[in-house]
């Protein structure tokens, strides 16, 4: 594993960029917003302070070269993120986590963000990529299939929904599946 931490990712329209304290009202567009946050916190900010304090552990962890976390910008907006959390430094496995503001959603934008990713994650040496979502937010699997993985299973008590712990179905690509992918 070489790991880089979060540099820049340029796709056809989107960049990936590190978060600063100045995306914080961005943020809170999103982390205050019960939809936007229903499948991911266990409740939505309840002011900015929250959505600061937040931000400031994020900004500060890009010290570590294994932090990965991206701010989606689109059309010079912030309007999400993508990040690779979960790691295992024995099986070079990493998950990926996303959210976009409402007004993007079916946009092909979370597929196009997690596609690029997924590449910057096997280009450093990691041999699998995983994600895996609540059974009630089926887009997010879209987001998995479309971006290369596949099915893996229903994880039993796998995950949290607004801090009740429930089912997840989960995805993956490896590295073999990932290269016959791209040929
Ligand atoms: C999940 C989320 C990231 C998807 O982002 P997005 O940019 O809209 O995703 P994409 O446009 O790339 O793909 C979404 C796909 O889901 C499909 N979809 C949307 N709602 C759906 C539904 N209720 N059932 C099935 N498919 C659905 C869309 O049609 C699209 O597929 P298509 O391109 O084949 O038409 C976005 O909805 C979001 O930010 N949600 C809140 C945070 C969240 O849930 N994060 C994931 C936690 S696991």
């Amino acid at each position: 594993m070489h790991h880089i931490g979060t540099q820049t990712i340029k796709t056809d329209r989107l960049i990936l960029r590190r978060l600063t304290m100045d995306d914080l009202n961005d943020k809170y567009e999103w982390t205050g917003s019960s939809e936007n946050s229903k499948f991911i916190m266990k409740e939505p900010h309840h002011n900015i302070a929250e959505a600061k304090s937040e931000l400031q552990q994020e900004v500060d962890s890009y010290i570590h070269d294994d932090f990965y976390m991206w701010g989606i910008v689109y059309h010079g907006e912030l309007i999400g993120y993508i990040c690779g959390n979960e790691i295992n430094e024995e099986i070079k496995s990493i998950c990926i986590g996303y959210c976009i503001k409402k007004a993007y959603w079916n946009q092909n934008i979370t597929t196009e963000a997690t596609k690029a990713v997924i590449d910057y994650f096997f280009d450093i040496g990691f041999n699998r990529v995983f994600s895996y979502h609540n059974p009630l937010n089926p887009a997010s699997g879209k987001v998995m299939l479309k971006s290369g993985m596949t099915f893996e299973g229903r994880i039993k008590g796998g995950s949290m929904l607004a801090g009740e712990i429930c089912d997840c179905l989960q995805y993956s690509i490896v590295r073999s599946e990932w290269k016959k992918y791209h040929n």
